[in-house]
């Protein structure tokens, strides 16, 4: 299945991201795509949003942290960047196999540096610029 679709503002990437609760039923593992301030964060406040696990203001970058987690009454979603992740090993400090379970939803950002996460996917949703404000968003699982 492949859908795809320009976008041509954050606010529309949001929009986006609250259509695909459907597609995005958990359990699944999210590989989110694109370079930097492609809108990989952005389209994750419209999916927190939709599976009501937090507001679109309340999603962050968990550049830092690495993970955050938004408990919902539909889904717990660990939204997670790796960018500054290097090594297998170091991916393993994150037991990020812990957080899988029934109800939860992976949603990955840098995550198709680790072959092991590539393999583990259900899901890939790629973002690419297209000019200053337009996205092309595609959808392949
Ligand atoms: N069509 C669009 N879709 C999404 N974001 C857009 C769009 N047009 C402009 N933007 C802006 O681009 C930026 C995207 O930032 P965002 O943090 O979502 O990127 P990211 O892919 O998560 O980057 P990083 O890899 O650094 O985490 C935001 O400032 C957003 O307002
Ligand atoms: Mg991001």
């Amino acid at each position: 299945m492949l859908r795809e679709v320009l976008t041509h503002s954050a606010e529309e990437t949001i929009a986006f991201g609250r259509a695909l609760t459907e597609l995005l039923t958990p359990p699944k593992l999210v590989l989110l795509r694109g370079d930097l301030g492609a809108g990989k964060t952005t389209l994750v406040k419209g999916i927190a949003a939709a599976f009501e696990a937090a507001a679109e203001e309340d999603v962050t970058s968990p550049t830092f942290t690495l993970v955050h987690e938004y408990r919902g009454a539909r889904a717990n979603l660990y939204h997670i960047d790796l960018y500054r992740v290097d090594t297998p090993r170091e991916l393993e400090t994150l037991g990020l196999d812990d957080l899988r379970s029934e109800g939860s939803i992976l949603l990955i950002e840098w995550g198709e540096k680790f072959p092991r996460l590539l393999r583990a996917r259900d899901v890939e949703i790629s973002l690419e610029r297209e000019g200053e404000s337009g996205r092309k968003i595609r959808v392949c699982c």
